[in-house]
């Protein structure tokens, strides 16, 4: 393989670290949210709802610890400040209604958030299938997560037409 050919497969581990991170943060973020409109919302559905959120939240917060193995096995470090988590994610915020019975409105704002997450890994695994030659565990990581992320959206995108019928 030539010079040039090298170049465009080769690692740039800096890059890939700062993207983990990135990552890292939005799972953080995501963990939060539901974990906190698990609690919010009200009304004659919400236990549907809140065991749901409860449930995916797991699956994040699972999510983040795989990225924070990864980070470390690359020769990283998570992020450290918490107030760093919000500067650096790419989906940095959920946006709940005021009314905790507004239903439909929760799982939009969830929905929403899955469809960020869905763009920032499948985004992700394009890069990483550059060097998959180098670093398949990176790969099948971001591989594993985006697939979830799939079914999370597809979990909201249930509940909601659940509640249009
Ligand atoms: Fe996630
Ligand atoms: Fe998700």
């Amino acid at each position: 393989m030539g010079r040039k050919s090298r170049e465009i497969v080769e690692i740039n581990i800096n890059e890939l670290l700062k993207d983990l991170n990135k990552a890292y943060s939005d799972e953080w973020i995501a963990f939060y949210y539901y974990s906190w409109a698990a609690e919010f919302v009200e009304g004659p559905d919400y236990p549907t709802i809140a065991s749901e959120l409860k449930n995916i939240a797991k699956d994040e917060f699972e999510h983040m610890s795989e990225l924070s193995d990864r980070i470390y096995e690359l020769g990283g470090e998570p992020v450290r400040d918490i107030g760093e988590l919000q500067k650096i994610a790419n989906c940095k915020k959920v946006d709940f209604p005021k009314n905790e019975r507004d239903l439909e409105s929760v799982l939009n704002a969830v929905i929403e958030a899955e469809g960020c997450a869905i763009d920032v890994y499948n985004k992700l695994l394009k890069k990483v299938s550059a060097c998959y030659d180098k670093d398949v565990r990176t790969f099948h990581l971001i591989e594993h997560i985006l697939s979830e992320e799939i079914q999370h959206e597809e979990a909201f995108e249930n509940l909601l037409q659940k509640r249009r019928r």
